[in-house]
């Protein structure tokens, strides 16, 4: 297949095209700047310059290839409003391209956070909250399997580790840790982080490329949930610090995140396409080291 990658520049799209090119597709991949146009490139796929607010841009790259896989967002959490708006246009104006053709749209979204609940791909996101349009531009993108379009979402974990994060949640509370001399968790620790190695969720969206049924929402888990104050231990482990509990405000925009416990699982995603993660889950994967060279 020929398949149109936005966001192919970013962290999970620099492994999703390696991954699309291995198993023989071809990649148009977005790019908005020189530098991005050349990364892409060095990956061994072919480049469109555009941009997600130049929506003709994305009409020409749905229509010039056989599906897409929609990973590029704007991650400016001060105007997350004006992201989440710019999403929704992406996604209709690359849906509306793939009308009635029966090609596949594969989004990337968020798992939901149920409290307590391990969430599964049935349930879906609470109303409210700064990330709700999020779910709503999700809830298009399936709406779009009744107009033709095999569509469907891969939800994320809120971490996607690997070797190369530099801006991952992961990374922020390595971040943190550093400044502050110690290593951070809040509560008693035992907040549940969902997590996935980002080989293993490059790997799935290309099974979703390839094979999901539309409307289908698969999940991209591959720890169901690793608590939290075993993350700050290993980070302080790692770090020579000791761990200890902070109030959410230490952790700047991410207090709010790691107070809520938010377990995740996959095993729908793993009958239906047969996925299986295969990678280091969270804790070897910082064990490697790389995360503190
Ligand atoms: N990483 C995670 O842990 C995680 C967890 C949950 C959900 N997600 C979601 O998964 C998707 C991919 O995440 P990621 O971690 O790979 O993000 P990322 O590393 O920040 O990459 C974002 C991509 O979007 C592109 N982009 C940003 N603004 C753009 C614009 N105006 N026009 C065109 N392209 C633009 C970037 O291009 P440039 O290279 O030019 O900047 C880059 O390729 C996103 O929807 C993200 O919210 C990620």
């Amino acid at each position: 297949m020929r398949i149109f990658v936005t966001g192919a520049s970013g962290w999970i799209g620099s492994a999703v095209v390696p991954e699309l090119i291995g198993a023989g597709h071809q990649v148009l991949g977005l790019a908005r700047s020189d530098a991005s146009a050349a990364a892409i490139a060095a990956m061994g796929a072919e480049v469109l310059r555009g941009d997600l607010n130049n929506l003709d841009s994305l009409s020409v790259g749905a229509a010039r290839s056989d599906g897409v896989i929609h990973l590029a967002f704007i991650h400016d959490f001060s105007q997350l409003e004006a992201s989440i708006n710019a999403d929704a246009r992406a996604i209709e104006t690359m849906g509306a391209a793939l009308e009635g053709s029966g090609k596949p749209l594969v989004i990337a979204s968020g798992t939901p956070a149920l409290p307590g609940n391990v969430a599964t791909e049935r349930d879906t996101p609470a109303p409210g909250g700064p990330l709700a349009g999020r779910g709503t531009n999700a809830r298009t993108a399936l709406g779009m399997a009744a107009h033709g379009v095999r569509s469907s979402i891969v939800r994320l974990p809120r971490t996607v580790h690997g070797k190369g994060d530099r801006h991952g949640f992961i990374a922020v509370m390595i971040d943190i840790a550093r400044k502050q001399g110690v290593s951070g968790y809040v509560g008693d620790g035992s907040n549940r982080w969902p997590a996935v190695h980002v080989l293993d969720a490059a790997h799935l969206f290309r099974l979703a490329i390839e094979q999901a049924p539309a409307g289908s929402v698969l999940h991209a888990i591959g720890d169901e949930g690793v608590p939290v104050g075993d993350i700050a231990s290993v980070i302080g482990r790692h770090l020579k610090m000791t761990t200890a509990s902070f109030p959410p405000e230490h952790f700047g925009f991410l207090g709010a995140i790691l107070a809520i416990d938010q377990p995740a699982s996959s095993v729908h995603t793993r009958e239906l396409l047969g996925w299986q993660p295969i990678q280091p889950g969270l804790v070897a994967d910082l064990d490697k080291g790389h995360y503190f060279a």
